[in-house]
């Protein structure tokens, strides 16, 4: 019997790991076509949130009264969130709320979403 619960804990736990989400270590840019690299040098966590905070969250936020929805990184999935960078679909990019933003900070604010997307979160991944 004990034997038993040990070898399904086994199970439950290897299925688990398998199941797990990757948490992303670099991102293929659609738009340039290059391979971003998330090594803590590279901007894409300090600088991508800033970007974030400053130029998207000022309308993003619970309660604002300019009817954008509430974003945050795990609003959409690191796949979902190249396509926003990508093909510009928001009705803000449209309006000209972030056209100005230079291509770099355009890529950083899409590393850091990416890589915070949903389902990126791995408690078995040291990176988190
Ligand atoms: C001046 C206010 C404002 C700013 C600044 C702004 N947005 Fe928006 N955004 C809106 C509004 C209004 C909409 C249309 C309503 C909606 O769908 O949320 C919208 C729509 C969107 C959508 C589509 C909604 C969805 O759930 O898919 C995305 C994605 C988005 N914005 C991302 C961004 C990002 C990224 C930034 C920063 C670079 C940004 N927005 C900055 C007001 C803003």
């Amino acid at each position: 019997m004990k034997k038993r619960a040990i070898c399904l804990a086994c199970v439950l736990s290897f299925s688990f790991i398998m199941n797990a989400q990757a948490t992303p270590r670099k991102r293929l840019d659609p738009g340039t076509r290059t391979c971003r690299v998330f090594d803590y040098q590279s901007g894409w966590w300090g600088e991508g949130k800033k970007i974030f905070l400053q130029r998207c969250k000022t309308c993003h936020t619970r309660d604002n009264d300019v009817g954008a929805t509430f974003l945050h990184s795990e609003s959409k999935t690191p796949a979902a969130w190249n396509r926003v960078f990508f093909k510009k679909y928001p009705k803000c990019y449209k309006d000209g709320q972030w056209g100005d933003l230079n291509l770099e900070d355009q890529l950083l604010l899409n590393d850091y979403l990416y890589r915070y997307g949903d389902g990126t979160y791995n408690p078995n991944d040291e990176a988190d």
